[in-house]
Parts: structure tokens; C-alpha cells; sequence
């Protein structure tokens, strides 16, 4: 999906989540297990505000898990319920149900006390494009397809999707801008699928790919390309093997750089070579949200 997101587009974003957030009463905030910190909107928080959060880590078979472990301590650390999940599949949603039962716990007593009808829980998911939004929505409509009628006092028609006895979920999904400013962020998002390839340089990913693994999984890089490079060889020398090593040559004989960024880019996307976590918790700043 090709968004470029202007201004225009980032307040109008935020205006819809912000008048969906006044029919639920917790937020599922999706990101990718691979980049639990990079794949965030950079103004969640204001936007969610205090509203109960749970943080679903998906696309949890692409991740590290030892990585992804460190980032459920982070969150959760925030005052946050953390769920690993993987859509595709559809693993541990029956842990996502739980999450938004413990996160409204105190909600819901609070209106049991009063005297109120018990009702189900009312969710929405938020995140920026490509996390796997509409996989988790039809993942969790399957459960149970029928669909509530709409609800009054909205613009937009808002249709409930019933999960189970306790939960329904918005249809829509809300879907807000990633971060732009950082460009080792635009590095992961392009490296995961998140972003469309005209909008970086793809040679400077495909080189913060190779430097990745050179740093963190030199053996398989090794492996999977059948090289001998070390962690500090010049990335151009990596391109040079991998080029040779998979026959990747342009007229005269020369290495087709362009066709080694592709399958570098390509199959790290596709999880070709490993599971990797490009956001590495310990190498992070204390402040990242
Ligand atoms: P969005 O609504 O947030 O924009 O994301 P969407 O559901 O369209 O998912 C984006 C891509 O991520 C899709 O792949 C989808 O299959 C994949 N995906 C979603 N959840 C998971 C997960 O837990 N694990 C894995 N491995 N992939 C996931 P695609 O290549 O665009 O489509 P397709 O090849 O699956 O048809």
C-alpha cells in the first residue's frame, strides 16, 4: 500500500482515531515483533492517551523471541499488557482476549458496582500501515463472523465484530503515520516490507541489512551465501561475494550490485536467512518511549 503521508493526511489520521477511541475501551496497539520500537506511531501516546493499552508484538514467527522478550519486559514495564502474536497463523489470540480483560478489569467492576448490564468489551486496533492490521481483523472475525449492527452518534458506519463472548472489535482499524525523521528507522521499516521501496534508497538498506548480520549473525550470513566474510569487512566486499557466490554478474563480467541489493533485501524480508529483531533493546536509548 503506497501511503505518503502529508500533514493533511497525519491530521486527518489522528482526528478518526481520536473519535474511534471514544466508542472503545481498550486499544489494541499492533506493531512488528521485528521492530517492536520503529514500527510505533511517533505520537501514540498522545493519541491513545490514558486509554487501557494492549500491545500486540506481531508477526512474532519473523522475530527473535530472545529479543522480543526483552521488549514484552519493556512494555509491559510501561504499564502496557504485552501479547506476542502472529496473525498469519493465528497464535495466542486467545491470549489477546485475555489482555483486554485485564486491562478493563477495573473498568468493568467499577460499572458492575454501579449496577450496570455486564456488556462485552469493546476494542480497537491502531498502527501504522503494513503491522498486519486487516490479517488480525479477519484472523479474529473468524472466530465468529457475526457482525453487530452499527453504532449511533458515529460519521463513519462503525461495524462491531463479535470475538468470542467478551470481546468486539471495531472493523476498522485505525491507522496512523510511522516515523519519518530517523533515517535507521526508515532503514528497518523498508527492511521489514513496512514502507514502499521509492521512498528510500535501497542500496542503503540492503547495506544496513548486510552490516546487521555481519554484527549479529555472521555465521549464517556465511552460511546462507556460501562466503567467508568477517564482522568488519567492507560491505562492498560482501556485495562482491555474495554477487559472485550466487552468479549475480552484469555484461562484462561484472558484479550486478543492483540485482545483490534485490535478493539481500529480499530475502531477509522474507525470512530467507534468519529471525531477526532489528530493533536491539541494549543498543537503544533508556528514552525510547
Ligand atoms: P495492515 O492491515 O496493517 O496494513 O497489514 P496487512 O494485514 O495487510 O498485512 C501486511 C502483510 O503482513 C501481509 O503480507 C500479511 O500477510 C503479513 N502478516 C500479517 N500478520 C503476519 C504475521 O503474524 N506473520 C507473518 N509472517 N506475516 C504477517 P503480504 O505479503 O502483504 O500479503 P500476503 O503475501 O500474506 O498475501
Amino acid at each position: 500500500m503506497a501511503i505518503q503521508w502529508f500533514p493533511g493526511h497525519m491530521a486527518k489520521a489522528r482526528r478518526e482515531v481520536t473519535e474511534q477511541l471514544k466508542l472503545v475501551d481498550c486499544v489494541f496497539e499492533l506493531v512488528d515483533a521485528r521492530i517492536p520500537y520503529s514500527s510505533r506511531n511517533p505520537m501514540i501516546d498522545e493519541v491513545i492517551k490514558d486509554k487501557p493499552r494492549v500491545v500486540l508484538l506481531n508477526k512474532m514467527d519473523m522475530a527473535n523471541l530472545q529479543e522480543t522478550a526483552k521488549w514484552e519486559n519493556f512494555f509491559r514495564e510501561k504499564g502496557y499488557v504485552p501479547v506476542l502474536i502472529d496473525s498469519k497463523q493465528g497464535k495466542n489470540l486467545d491470549k489477546v482476549i485475555r489482555a483486554a480483560e485485564e486491562v478493563t478489569k477495573e473498568k468493568f467492576e467499577r460499572m458492575k458496582q454501579k449496577g450496570l448490564r455486564p456488556r462485552a468489551i469493546r476494542a480497537m486496533i491502531v498502527g501504522i500501515p503494513n503491522v498486519g492490521k486487516s490479517t488480525l481483523i479477519n484472523r479474529l472475525a473468524k472466530k465468529t463472523i457475526a457482525k453487530t449492527g452499527n453504532m449511533p452518534g458515529v460519521t463513519k458506519k462503525q461495524q462491531w465484530i463479535k470475538v468470542g463472548k467478551s470481546l468486539e472489535l471495531l472493523d476498522t482499524p485505525g491507522i496512523l503515520w510511522p516515523k519519518f525523521e530517523d533515517q535507521l528507522v526508515g532503514k528497518k521499516l523498508s527492511l521489514t516490507g513496512a514502507i514502499k521501496d521509492s521512498i528510500v534508497h535501497l542500496d542503503e538498506v540492503a547495506i544496513y541489512g548486510v552490516q546487521f548480520m555481519q554484527q549479529h549473525d555472521l555465521q549464517k550470513l556465511n552460511q546462507h551465501y556460501n562466503i567467508q566474510v568477517e564482522s568488519d569487512t567492507p560491505y562492498i566486499e560482501v556485495f562482491d561475494a555474495i554477487g559472485r557466490s550466487r552468479g549475480l554478474k552484469a555484461r562484462g563480467n561484472e558484479i550486478d550490485y543492483e540485482a545483490v541489493v534485490e535478493v539481500i533485501i529480499r530475502e531477509i524480508r522474507n525470512n530467507k536467512i534468519n529471525r531477526y529483531t532489528f530493533d536491539i533493546k541494549s543498543e537503544m536509548n533508556e528514552d525510547n518511549e
